[in-house]
């Protein structure tokens, strides 16, 4: 084989995608499937610009296993099985028994509330897909990236994007693209409380809500109203009952969380700072100004785009707030054939 084809060859069964975070505004916690990782309640996000994964998927003869790169470091055993357990599909799918090779990098901190296993199964979803040849739906893509993590379903997607609720044994959900609010230039300002990787995953703490929170069925019961509220203030373009539907969707969801046994309490003194600075905002200067918090300590707070200094500067002197980055809506996934990197 002459040098150029080897190359060729070996980046054939290559492929590189990114994929942005999203951040739910009407909050999935809880599973109607283990197994099958079906959400029991629906949710509603709004996908990020400037908050990305970017993962590269090569499958190669070879490998006596599959390799995870995350961030620059070869990945713990928790990572590699969830991230086995995704390429094993794709496997069964194409029907090849080759092991890959996946490096991902987030450019925000990993596992910490900032979904970046939502991004990062969503580019993982979709460079396996590629690197192993099939032709990349979106809704396939999506329903992937589901098994492995609900929330990366709708980082598929740019925009406002839906993931219905599941029913026990329906391996067909995915997220979809809403319609209704598509376009509208809202500001998604995150205050960066933390830097390290969250206590309890998200998976770990929905499991022990359902089974331990006695809030649990009246937030399961609660949510569809919610998501409800939240498509259409989508539809009216109204940034304050969005807004409020959202704080809502928050609130109760972290009350089944402080509820259950032992308690999960992703809220720190910076969270709460940061949450204080924001109602501040809003009661006292009338600013449209909401917070929500996801399985970690940060606090995201929804905004309009002539705001979004404003609320960015008093998030910046709240205590124990690091950074600040205001995201815009982005982006869908993007994924190409090839190794390497943008
Ligand atoms: C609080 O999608 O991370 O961010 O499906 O078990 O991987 P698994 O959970 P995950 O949960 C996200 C929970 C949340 C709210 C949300 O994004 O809707």
């Amino acid at each position: 084989m002459t040098k150029r084809r080897a190359e060729a060859s070996a980046t054939a069964d290559a492929a590189f995608a990114v994929a942005h975070t999203n951040i739910a505004l009407a909050k999935y916690w809880g599973k109607a499937d283990v197994r099958l990782n079906l959400p029991a309640v629906p949710s509603i996000s709004l996908t990020l610009d400037g908050l990305f994964t970017e993962t590269s998927v090569a499958f190669r003869r070879g490998l006596g296993d599959d390799r995870l790169v995350l961030n620059g470091r070869p990945a713990g055993a928790e990572e590699l099985r969830r991230v086995r357990a995704l390429l094993d599909r794709v496997r069964r799918r194409a029907n090849t028994k080759l092991r890959a090779e996946v490096r991902s990098t987030n450019n925000f901190p990993t596992a910490s509330g900032l979904a970046s296993s939502a991004s990062g199964f969503a580019a993982l979803a979709g460079a396996a897909f590629v690197a192993a040849g099939l032709q990349a739906s979106p809704r396939e893509v999506s329903r992937f990236a589901r098994r492995a993590s609900a929330s990366a379903a709708r980082s598929v997607y740019g925009g406002f994007v839906e993931l219905p609720a599941g029913e026990r044994g329906d391996d067909a959900l995915t997220a979809r693209p809403l319609r209704v609010g598509a376009g509208w230039d809202v500001r998604m300002v995150v205050a960066v409380t933390a830097e390290g990787p969250k206590a309890v995953g998200s998976t770990a703490g929905m499991e022990r809500s359902r089974r331990t929170s006695p809030f649990y069925d009246a937030w399961v019961d609660g949510a569809p109203a919610m998501a409800r509220r939240v498509r259409r203030a989508l539809a009216a373009r109204d940034l304050e009952a969005l807004g409020e539907a959202m704080e809502q969707s928050t609130f109760a969801f972290h009350a089944c969380a402080h509820t259950a046994v032992p308690a999960l309490m992703y809220f720190t003194p910076a969270t709460l700072a940061a949450y204080t600075a924001v109602r501040e905002l809003r009661d006292r200067r009338g600013v449209p100004a909401f917070a929500t918090m996801d399985a970690g300590p940060h606090v995201k707070v929804l905004t309009s785009n002539a705001h979004a200094r404003r609320v960015a500067s008093t998030l910046a002197r709240a205590p124990g707030v690091l950074r600040v980055i205001v995201a815009k809506p982005g982006p869908g996934l993007v994924v190409r054939r090839g190794a390497g990197a943008r």
